[in-house]
């Protein structure tokens, strides 16, 4: 969504700190974004917080001019390609549909020629209410469109309609209002594998490990958001299959190898997010082994490194491994970097809390081709992997 600018119009009621997390998400998604507070919205959070989130000045007052070259609410009017009024309380709402610029926002919006967007928010009564719905009718025939709040518990301790609507679905409608040609990964495959593999060892038993497939999980749905062909390789078989993906369902390591092999060729990107079985039994017995006395040996015998295999055969594919270890886990990261000729390696210590396989956070830092490292802190494995695909777009360029 890069290049593409959003004036965030936060007036006052208890919602605003809805309107933090909107601020955020929007930047992750490569908008960008300036914030707009009223006198009201500043007594619930202070606008250093939208600064912060929005890595830009924050207008609260028409007469602060800090730019002596222009006159900010006709410049910010201009700037702006979509304008969000969220939350819009019922006295905001009042003000657009009567013309009045009395302050920063309302003025601003007399000079916009964006289209406008508002998100209510306040109490069930005063939603219902015939001037409040009046103004809406009003605004609407002005051409504004309305992201309708929902229904549920209200701060003011009502149940009914007048919640802001959440920050991810606000952020979704954006993205769609944008239209596909912004979606950063179209035209784009990716293979992605998840989940554990099972090595038998005889009909009724095999050999696994703790994965749970979430993460890849993740990384499907969300590449799949941002307009990827996705082809999900999966070890795991309880989750339900994302949409709009090429699925395959493998057993074993082999089983992968053969999958994935068969795409490569044609693929852009690899996300290796499987935990792949390092061994299988030698043998596998076709009839069930029996138990006796004493211990029982199996011998395993090492399977192929699918990944050292794209690493080694890749040409302008942009390959991710994971690496997911219990100790000295840069040292590790590094040599997997290195050994299996990747351009990132995504680790974490999966004996952190929250970082662990079957869990729905993850806590990963990324490790590039270029040595260069950034560290994400504990997030839910959605918000890893919306995080880890920005890196690649970031990257992927380089391979151009
Ligand atoms: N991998 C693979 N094929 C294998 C084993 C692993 O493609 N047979 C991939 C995994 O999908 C993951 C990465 O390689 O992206 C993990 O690297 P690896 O060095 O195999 O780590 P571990 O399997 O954890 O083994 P170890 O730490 O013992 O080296």
């Amino acid at each position: 969504m890069s290049g593409k600018n959003i004036l965030l119009c936060v007036s006052g009621g208890i919602a605003v700190y809805k309107a933090c997390a909107l601020t955020s998400k929007l930047v992750q998604s490569g908008f960008n974004v300036k914030v707009i507070m009223s006198e009201s919205a500043i007594k619930f959070v202070s606008p250093l917080t939208f600064q912060a989130l929005s890595r830009n000045e924050v207008y609260t007052d028409t007469f602060i001019e800090n730019n002596p070259k222009v006159i900010a609410h006709i410049d910010v009017a201009d700037w702006a390609d979509l304008i969000i009024v969220a939350p819009a309380t019922a006295n905001m709402i009042g003000k657009l549909a009567n013309g009045i610029a009395d302050d920063m926002i309302s003025t601003t919006m007399l000079a916009a020629t964006a289209p406008v967007w508002i998100a209510p928010a306040m109490n069930v009564h005063m939603y219902n209410h015939p001037a409040v719905q009046k103004n809406i009718n009003t605004l609407f025939n002005f051409g504004y469109r309305f992201i309708e709040p929902g229904e549920g518990y209200l701060a003011c301790g009502y149940v009914g309609k007048g919640r802001l609507e959440e920050p991810e679905a606000i952020v979704e409608l954006i993205i769609s209002h944008f239209g596909p040609q912004f979606l950063p990964f179209k035209g784009k495959n990716i293979l992605i594998t998840a989940g554990p593999t099972k090595e038998k060892i005889d009909p009724v038993r095999y050999l696994t490990n703790h994965s749970s497939g979430k993460m890849g999980y993740a990384f499907a749905e969300e590449a799949v958001k941002m307009g990827a062909n996705v082809i999900l390789v999966s070890g795991a078989d309880h989750l339900p299959v994302p949409n709009g993906v090429t699925f395959i369902k493998i057993e074993s390591a082999d089983d992968m190898y053969n999958a994935v092999m068969k795409y490569f060729p044609d693929v852009d990107v690899v996300i290796k997010s499987a935990a792949v079985a390092d061994y299988r039994p030698s043998q596998v017995s076709d009839k069930k082994v029996k138990k006796k006395d004493g211990n029982l040996m199996i011998e395993f015998e090492r399977t192929k490194d699918i990944l050292q295999e794209l690493g080694k055969n890749k040409k302008h594919q942009f390959l991710v491994g994971f690496a997911a270890e219990t100790h000295d886990m840069e040292q590790f990261a590094l040599q997997k970097l290195e050994r299996k000729n990747l351009d990132m390696v995504v680790a974490n210590n999966v004996l952190e809390s929250g970082a662990g396989f079957s869990g729905d956070t993850n806590i990963v830092t990324i490790f590039h081709k270029d040595h260069s490292i950034k560290k994400l802190p504990l997030l839910s494995k959605h918000e890893t992997a919306k995080e880890i695909l920005g890196e690649i777009l970031t990257k992927i360029g380089d391979l151009k």
